[in-house]
């Protein structure tokens, strides 16, 4: 009798997305859904595993997949994989798989929001009305800057990157580019001009980050760059928080060398309420909800369903990632 395949869930998902995982497999997934799954837990369950459906949060790292005898697939919810060793778990002949393409408008539109958000002033002047400071409509009274007419710069034009650079032409702004290669669509479609990343960021009104966590990109946002930026300037993060030196970005503001940040994503999240840089008035800061629509976290759940189902059938899936 052949025994059936287990796989881990490291984190309460829709049961209902996961249901052709339940047809072929014993599932059993960390019920919580705001604490993730303690590490050793997580060791535990690795060590007896054919497929990991994972999160961003958990470290799929050399220690883990070296008791992961018998994995053969770690589904991540997610587009970014800069939380597992691809090529170290490659090697091992572990099959990894991300969600891309299905969450590309919905993260494009919360950076967006992201970026309305914080040059309209948004949450401050939401908690203004919630505090019962509005006495009386003033002329200047909680005035941002405009964001139509104004220049996007977009470092990390891919997906998601192309798909900010479709919603700016919607408000007339001038789009600027810095990617690794040209994105030949973005300029033709979208009228996005290359440009390198100092007269990026010199020229942007905002300087909006979308490149996905390598090397390269680790602390690129750092004390040089944000002093080349405008001081009127506006920086938006919604890739991952470790592509910016945090300590140079809260320098940065207070010196206002630059004018405001809207920040999803934090070197350490969660991020706490007391970091200096939550404290600030012209810091928006959301806790990485960039692909947090239901219809989307449910259809990157089914995706990485999907993806386990073909692994452990022998098939290939849908979305591995190729490094
Ligand atoms: C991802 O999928 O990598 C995003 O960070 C989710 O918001």
């Amino acid at each position: 009798m052949t025994t059936r395949p287990y796989i881990f869930v490291t984190r309460k998902c829709s049961e209902q997305q996961l249901q052709p995982l339940y047809e072929i497999a014993d599932v059993e997934m960390w019920p919580e859904e705001e604490t993730p799954c303690p590490r050793d837990l997580l060791l535990e369950k690795a060590k007896k595993a054919d497929a990991l459906l994972t999160m961003l949060s958990d470290s799929i790292d050399k220690q883990l997949l070296d008791v992961a005898g018998q994995l053969k697939v770690v589904a991540n919810l997610a587009v970014g994989y800069d939380n597992i060793d691809v090529h170290y778990a490659n090697d091992s002949g572990i099959v990894v798989c991300n969600t891309p393409d299905v969450l590309t408008d919905t993260t494009a539109d919360l950076t967006f929001g992201l970026i309305l958000a914080t040059a309209r002033r948004l949450l401050e002047a939401a908690d203004y009305v919630k505090e019962n400071q509005w006495k009386s409509w003033g002329p200047l009274l909680l005035a941002g800057v405009d964001v139509h007419h104004k220049t996007i710069g977009i470092v990390g034009m891919g997906k998601i990157g192309q798909a900010v650079a479709k919603r700016a032409t919607g408000f007339d702004m001038k789009i600027l580019y810095h990617n690794r290669t040209r994105n030949e669509e973005a300029e033709t479609k979208l009228g996005a001009i290359y440009s390198t990343f100092d007269e990026l960021i010199s020229n942007a009104d905002f300087v909006v980050c979308l490149a996905p966590l390598t090397d390269e990109t680790r602390e690129l946002f750092n004390k040089d760059a944000f002093i080349k930026m405008k001081n009127s300037s506006i920086f938006v993060n919604a890739s991952r928080g470790a592509v910016v030196n945090e300590v140079d970005l809260y320098e940065a503001l207070i010196n206002n060398e630059i004018a405001g940040a809207g920040l999803d994503v934090f070197l350490q999240e969660p991020i706490e309420s007391s970091h200096p840089l939550v404290g600030l008035h012209n810091v928006v800061a959301l806790p990485h909800i960039g692909s947090a629509s239901l219809e989307t976290r449910y259809t990157m759940m089914n995706l990485c369903a999907d993806n386990i189902a073909s692994v452990l059938k022998g098939n290939s899936p849908k979305t591995e990632v190729i490094v």
